[in-house]
């Protein structure tokens, strides 16, 4: 078993499809965003505030050459801007998960707890600056992925039963 490298854009729902994931299959799961959480004893939203956004991408890229030489077997749910590390292809295989800004952007807002995920993403403040960035990094993700879930208007159980029988056909 390698590892799954999930990315995709904020709140397209990786962290929930890690889940789902985790629980019906053998695969570990970690976040790279809980990770750096844990590191620095500090929300993503205060690193930013305090340190900056570079700062945060450095804190990506340590975890990044950690995962490549200490992990295995597990599915690696990552922040929607992880995928820049320069070893991403060699911490497992990528699967994308993929739908249109607007739909992200619907999931999040139908969600219970909508205000909280919009103000725990700093880069989210400004939707029109967002949807600049989606569609700056689509390419990119597309680029890099080696499987493509599209997730518009499935279930958390379907993309995690899509995922497990793409990566076992890999
Ligand atoms: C970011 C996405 C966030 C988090 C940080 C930056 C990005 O993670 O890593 O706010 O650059 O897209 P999610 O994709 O889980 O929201």
């Amino acid at each position: 078993m390698k590892n799954i490298v999930l990315i995709g854009f904020m709140g397209v729902g990786k962290g929930s499809v890690a889940r789902e994931v985790s629980q019906n299959s053998d695969y570990m799961t970690v976040d790279t965003d809980d990770m750096i959480e844990s590191m620095q004893n500090r929300k993503i939203k205060k690193i930013f505030e305090e340190d900056g956004e570079k700062y945060f991408r450095e804190l990506e890229k340590q975890v990044a050459i950690w995962l490549q030489k200490s992990v295995k077997n597990t599915l690696i749910s990552t922040g929607g801007g992880f995928y820049k590390v320069k070893n991403l292809k060699k911490i497992g295989i990528v699967v994308l998960l993929d739908s249109p800004f607007d739909s992200i952007l619907k999931r999040i807002q139908e969600h219970p707890n909508a205000e909280n995920k919009l103000k725990k993403r700093p880069l989210l403040s400004d939707l029109k600056k967002a949807k600049e960035l989606y569609d700056l990094r689509r390419p990119e993700y597309l680029a890099l992925a080696d499987i493509v879930i599209d997730v518009t208007d499935k279930s958390v159980t379907n993309c995690s039963q899509e995922l497990l029988k793409k990566v076992k056909n890999i």
